[in-house]
């Protein structure tokens, strides 16, 4: 970017409004043949210097005032921002000998937000192709290329293309038969979708605590709260961490249980070698807009077995027949994903080692310069390889939370604490009959740092976790 916003000293004011309107920052840096920075030049400038009769032909350095705003690479964050504001948005920063090396931007609002999504492969290609072919609702290519190749990604022969993430859980419990009297056991720490597609399905759900060291439901736990009536088991791979998957399939097998896995936070993460989502009966996954890979809304079922595939299919349609059409064998939903969002999935898709890559660049950033005195990261553990969604940290007793996320806001950095246990909600409390103390101790120390899969802010972002630790 940085170039996009230089001109030479001798450049015409004509050649000076076109690097200003290429960069579209309404600014433009003066520099020398050595690169020494003699000026800045704004649209403001060019309008007054015209007014007063100078010639689109005559050289910048003409109108150059002697005096502007410019930051030094040694500058700290707050420093940087003391110097802009609403006027004086966009200022150069030099080395100490004055060579332009770099520029300093005032943003509006919270400048790094916890999650963008970036479109910036073949997305918009290919939603202008589902757009032009006018298969703009749930028929059309898009849909099928995105299921194929996104349950062949996450080890699965099957994917069923839902309208969200919530959607796949409920679809899975219902291809299930799960519903009334039967109970499913389900984590205190996630996010309450897993829960609500349970009581949406009319069955039980029991809440249990979860492991210490991976954050996700506890085996051990789950062994304890199994009765009779329990039915199925919903494991989350939570904030990018694989559940321990040998122990829960061992207990599923024991007890004749069901497993269905909310991957919605761990696409592509992996336990002993084998993609999340491939474990259980039905693996969901959620596309919203802060997951690893987006469709706006949008969510999918994956499973290797053909009988639940075709049946999570009749019931996403209205439960109408696939062979005989408006003959309706169940009720059933509409929870049929848009061929537009799935041409938006497949682009993401393609890119998704890309992702992964830079998300963990991100990991990587945080982990090189948040204390370890202050900050514990999420742990690499034995047979389960973890992804990074949004990097997850816990805060250590020395340091306030609360007075941490207000530090980073005041310096544009949105992070968010992690997800209350489900136990301590007045609606959900009464489906936690065991103790929960690794869930409620945990939820209140862990912290979401912004994480992108474009590269733009890591620098940045790793500069104002240096200075607000000072
Ligand atoms: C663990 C978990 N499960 C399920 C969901 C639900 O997905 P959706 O928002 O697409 O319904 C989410 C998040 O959104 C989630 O974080």
């Amino acid at each position: 970017m940085i170039k996009k916003l230089v001109c030479n000293l001798n450049y015409s004011l004509i050649e000076v409004m076109k690097v200003i309107n290429e960069n579209a920052m309404n600014i433009s840096f003066v520099v020398d043949e050595d690169l020494i920075m003699h000026g800045v030049v704004t649209d403001g400038d060019i309008r007054r210097a015209l007014l007063n009769d100078t010639g689109l032909q005559e050289p910048v350095r003409k109108i150059l005032s002697p005096s502007f705003s410019y930051g030094y690479t040694t500058d700290s964050h707050e420093k940087l921002l003391s110097k802009v504001n609403e006027a004086i948005r966009v200022i150069p920063i030099v080395d100490e000998d004055f060579h332009l090396v770099d520029f300093f931007e005032c943003k509006r609002g919270s400048q790094f937000p916890v999650a963008i999504p970036n479109l910036s492969g073949n997305e918009f290609k290919y939603l202008t192709d589902a757009f032009m072919s006018s298969w703009i609702s749930s028929s059309g290519e898009y849909i099928a290329r995105f299921e194929g190749k996104f349950s062949g990604y996450s080890d699965c022969e099957f994917g069923v293309a839902v309208s969200n993430g919530t959607a796949a859980i409920h679809l899975a419990l219902l291809a299930l038969d799960i519903g009334e009297d039967d109970e499913v056991i389900v984590p205190d720490l996630t996010f309450a979708a897993s829960i609500n597609a349970v009581l949406h399905a009319n069955a039980t759900p029991v809440i249990v605590d979860v492991e210490e060291e991976s954050w996700c439901i506890d085996p051990i736990k789950i062994a304890e709260a199994i009765t009779p009536k329990t039915k199925a088991i919903i494991p989350v791979h939570l904030y990018g961490q694989a559940c321990d998957m040998e122990s829960i399939i061992t207990l599923a097998n024991q007890y004749d249980l069901k497993v269905i896995e909310d991957c919605a936070e761990a696409h592509g993460a992996m336990y002993q070698g084998k993609k999340v989502g491939s474990f259980g009966e039905i693996g969901c996954f959620s596309f919203f807009g802060n997951k690893v890979i987006t469709t706006g809304e949008g969510g999918m079922c994956v499973t290797n077995d053909v009988v639940l595939d075709q049946k999570m299919r009749v019931l996403r349609d209205h439960g109408m027949s696939k062979t005989k059409r408006y003959w309706h064998e169940v009720v059933g939903y509409n929870y049929r994903m848009t061929n537009l969002q799935a041409a938006i999935g497949l682009a993401q898709l393609e890119r998704i080692d890309d992702i992964h890559n830079n998300r963990n660049l991100y990991e990587q950033a945080y982990r090189s310069v948040l204390d370890s005195k202050s900050f514990t990261f999420q742990n690499d553990i034995n047979g389960r390889t973890k992804i990074t969604w949004l990097v997850s940290v816990l805060l250590k007793d020395n340091i306030s939370r609360n007075a941490f996320i207000s530090i980073l806001k005041d310096r544009g950095i949105d992070a968010r604490p992690f997800f209350y246990p489900l136990s301590a909600m007045d609606i959900y409390k009464k489906y936690c009959k065991f103790e929960t103390p690794v869930a409620h101790k945990i939820s209140k120390i862990g912290l979401n740092l912004p994480t992108y899969e474009s590269l733009k802010d890591v620098n940045e972002i790793r500069g104002i976790m240096v200075d607000v630790q000072k």
